[in-house]
């Protein structure tokens, strides 16, 4: 018997990233807050981003802008259900609430990015174990999505709870000088990752290690989903990586979007791909982008391998998708963008109509 012959009932099930959705989570901008100052938080950002965590460390993030990234996210919900896309939203949560490990506090960031805390493969709904302090609770957000697709059929994995203790952290960590491999904030003392690290083209998923996936995470997922999957880690040509979604996007079995320069070889196993480059980002400078750069725009959802949705202010990306025969379906999303994700991490799909098939 096969996975969906015994679980034909699942309301989780998602191989890859571009089949039919059919139901989504969208994540939610309330209760935004920037955690406390860590070293692993300043790792993945840029130093003018660091000054601005580190001043405005355990304070809420502008209400103006948490106001306009919510309307922005309220534009997504209706767009997608236009679309015929069941959207469930998660609980707003005051993230200024403080928490411990045992021998460390912290208080929260934001439920806004759920492709960062969770991963959708096959009908495991997998939450991710994060190393950033501020986001250890970040799946709960979503626990009553979880425990309802768990009776309904679902499985629902969470890997052993990181501790998060200072051996996780590198003792004195700073940037690699100009050149060299990149040196990551974390080291290898558990088993961590975010989901956002991952991408899937059915049996095979695409990893990478970053400042919040480490070489265990890896394993750990390998080991947790077996023979079934494949999971190839990239070593992709980002300074400051957290989170493959604005490097490597696959749009449809054939289609593959990439980072003009994070992705100086395109890994073999694409070689029957088409592979195009992703357009210069049209965001402008004096637009605050607290956690990422402006390759956010590539950060895009698919509807179905025919439908993408794009920032509706970005008019490089839609005459890409166009010319890609891709419908670019706009949605405003630039107040969000400044969060640190788009429309790919604002969102976890939970089920896309399709088979468990291989695409190399
Ligand atoms: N870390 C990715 C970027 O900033 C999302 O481009």
């Amino acid at each position: 018997m096969t996975e969906s012959e015994t679980r034909a009932e699942s309301p989780v099930r998602a191989y890859n990233e571009w089949d039919p959705l059919e139901e989504v989570i969208v994540g939610s901008v309330d209760g935004a807050h920037f955690p406390p100052w860590h070293v692993a938080v300043g790792a993945p950002l840029s130093p003018e981003q660091r000054k601005v965590f580190r001043e405005n460390a355990g304070r809420p993030f502008p209400a103006d802008q948490v106001a306009a990234a919510r309307d922005e996210l309220d534009q997504l919900v209706e767009i997608l259900a236009g679309e015929g896309v069941k959207v469930r939203r998660p609980e707003a949560r005051d993230h200024s609430r403080s928490y411990a490990g045992r021998d460390w506090s912290s208080t929260g960031l934001y439920d806004a990015m759920p492709r960062d805390s969770l991963l959708v493969v096959g009908e495991d709904i997998i939450e991710a174990p994060m190393s950033w302090r501020s986001r250890h609770h970040a799946a709960s957000a979503f626990r009553p999505l979880l425990k309802e697709y768990f009776r309904q059929g679902a499985r629902w994995s969470s890997p052993p709870m990181p501790e998060l203790s200072d051996e996780l952290y590198v003792d004195g960590w700073t940037d690699q000088p100009d050149g060299e491999p990149f040196r990551s904030v974390i080291t290898e003392f558990e088993p961590t990752f975010d989901a956002a690290d991952f991408i899937r083209c059915g049996r095979d998923i695409f990893a990478q290690r970053s400042h919040v996936t480490n070489a265990l995470g890896i394993e750990w997922l390998r080991r947790h989903l077996g023979d079934t999957y494949r999971v190839h880690e990239l070593v992709l040509a980002d300074d400051h990586p957290m989170h493959i979604d604005a490097s490597l996007m696959p749009l449809a079995p054939g289609k593959l979007l990439i980072h003009p320069d994070r992705v100086p070889e395109v890994p073999r196993i694409f070689k029957d791909w088409e592979v195009r480059t992703a357009p210069l980002p049209v965001i402008p400078d004096g637009h605050p982008l607290y956690m990422t750069s402006k390759w956010i725009n590539m950060n895009v959802l698919m509807i179905d391998e025919h439908r993408m949705v794009v920032e509706a202010q970005d008019e490089p990306m839609r005459r890409f998708a166009e010319e890609w025969e891709i419908e670019a379906i706009p949605c405003p999303f630039r107040n969000f963008n400044s969060f640190g994700g788009s429309f790919h991490c604002a969102t976890v799909d939970v089920r896309r109509r399709g088979a468990l098939l291989s695409y190399f």
